[in-house]
């Protein structure tokens, strides 16, 4: 079972970046611990801030890999071309989300990768990559 976690801009800063939202841990250690935890899973991560990376990243794992994981952060709410690729490639996408984004701001409550996604797991955190991998198995 290959399975790709996809993270969109900002991402990066996990850890950094509004602590009070997103927590205290970086993506790097969490995805340590999932490697842990998922030992029978090949288990990949990609992070890109550039839409168009991750459109090309997308279109290379998505006839492919058994499962992708996307937050598309930011881009969830903005791009047309994230949800196309979503619909365009064959293997099933779950989005996620670490916080609640309907509980945010009214332009959160938009996502363009939804209407072409598997599921959609959000507010739990990064619990919710945890979650997402595991409606895979
Ligand atoms: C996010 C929610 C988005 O609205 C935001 O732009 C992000 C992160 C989340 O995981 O909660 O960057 O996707």
């Amino acid at each position: 079972m290959k399975i790709i976690i996809i993270n969109g801009p900002n991402l990066n800063l996990l850890g950094k970046r509004e602590p009070e939202v997103y927590g205290h841990k970086t993506f790097e250690d969490y995805f340590s611990e999932l490697q842990f935890r998922f030992k029978d899973v090949e288990l990949e991560y990609f992070q890109s801030n550039i839409e168009g990376e991750l459109i090309t990243k997308l279109q290379e794992v998505g006839f492919e890999y058994d499962g992708i994981v996307l937050n598309a952060a930011a881009y969830t709410h903005t791009s047309v071309g994230l949800g196309d690729a979503v619909k365009a490639i064959g293997t099933p996408v779950v989005e996620v989300h670490i916080s609640n984004t309907y509980n945010r701001e009214d332009y959160r409550h938009v996502s363009y990768i939804s209407p072409g996604a598997k599921g959609v797991i959000l507010g739990f955190g990064l619990q919710s990559y945890d979650l997402a991998i595991r409606s895979f198995l």
